[in-house]
């Protein structure tokens, strides 16, 4: 199946100013001159496939995101959503197609992505400090090595920064391994947005998540995007909790994807067309979709969370 581009993803960037006093989530400056990084989608993926142990697990995808934009990545388990993260990153090859990450070639431009890899969580027992857990995103290739004077207390400025940014303020001291879900998932979106990137990559941010922490990280995810003009791509199992904040869904199906805005996309015709079988999209009285029908990955039925 062929991609079905319903709407011009190409958006202004926000010209709403940075949060006041927190402002920039890092000292590091926006990468201005850099040439390929211009106007440009910072997310191109062209007619694309990936092959994964013998498997094709999506084909003829194309997709983008433009600066400043929220897109979610959607579709059942299996179906290949961490693997759009990972192709685009250069983590996984393509079979065939094309990927422009910030205007060049998977892996040229990661440092200047922040990734948060799908997780489950920290180990109880670890002692790192949340600081500590934001600071690795600073300074994590040279960890445990001393900085010079100012360099050291302009980190801690930084990671100061990212903290409030994230409300992690109360917590931050404690070990990372103690803190909730929720808190541990702000403090991890601290981490990717340490080196101030102009794209946040994340994989399932708000998994395992209770409704009011899905509620309030999406919130944070969407002020990060809008006022810190931070483009952001992120993988979700429900689009629900992020409906509201999206500029664009891209929806996978082994066959390809659809891509559009979520009232264009979430639609039974759009999906069953996607699908190649019948599928209801509901909505319910308070707003929220719920889709019915739609087939899981042959691989994920017995082992739905095997791939995290
Ligand atoms: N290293 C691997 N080797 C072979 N198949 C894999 C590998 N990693 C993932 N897969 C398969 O690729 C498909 C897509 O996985 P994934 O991108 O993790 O799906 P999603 O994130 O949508 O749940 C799944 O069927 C999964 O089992
Ligand atoms: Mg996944």
């Amino acid at each position: 199946m062929s991609l079905v581009n319903l709407r011009s993803p190409v958006r202004p960037a926000p010209s709403k100013p940075s949060l006041a006093g927190a402002a920039r989530p890092a000292s590091a400056p926006r990468r201005a001159k850099d040439p390929h990084a211009a106007d440009g989608p910072l997310v191109e993926v062209a007619d694309a496939s990936v092959v994964m142990g013998g498997r094709t697990v999506w084909s003829t995808v194309s997709a983008s995101v433009a600066p400043g934009e929220f897109v979610a990545i959607l579709g059942p388990n299996g179906v290949g959503k961490s693997t759009l993260l990972k192709a685009c990153l250069g983590l996984i090859p393509l079979a065939s197609g094309r990927v422009r990450l910030l205007g060049r070639a998977p892996g040229g431009a990661n440092a200047e992505v922040g990734y948060l890899p799908q997780r489950r969580s920290f180990d109880a027992s670890l002692r790192v400090r949340g600081l500590d857990v934001v600071r690795l995103g600073l300074d994590g290739d040279r960890w445990g090595l001393p900085l010079p004077g100012r360099r050291s207390r302009e980190a801690a400025a930084t990671v100061a920064r990212l903290v409030e940014l994230v409300g992690a303020g109360a917590y931050a001291h404690r070990p990372v391994g103690q803190l909730s879900g929720g808190e541990q998932q702000r403090l991890l979106i601290a981490q990717a947005l340490a080196r101030g990137p102009r794209l946040l990559m994340l994989d399932e941010p708000l998994d395992s998540l209770d409704l009011p922490n899905q509620a309030a990280v999406a919130g944070l995810i969407s002020r990060i995007c809008r006022d810190e003009g931070v483009a952001v791509m992120m993988v979700a199992h429900d689009v629900n909790p992020i409906l509201g904040y999206l500029d664009r869904v891209i929806y996978l199906g082994q066959g390809g994807a659809v891509s559009g805005t979520p009232d264009e996309v979430i639609t039974s015709d759009t999906l069953s067309r996607l699908y190649g079988t019948p599928i209801e999209v509901l909505t319910a009285s308070d707003g929220r979709l719920v889709v019915v029908g739609q087939p899981e990955a042959p691989a994920q039925h017995t082992d739905r969370h095997g791939d995290r």
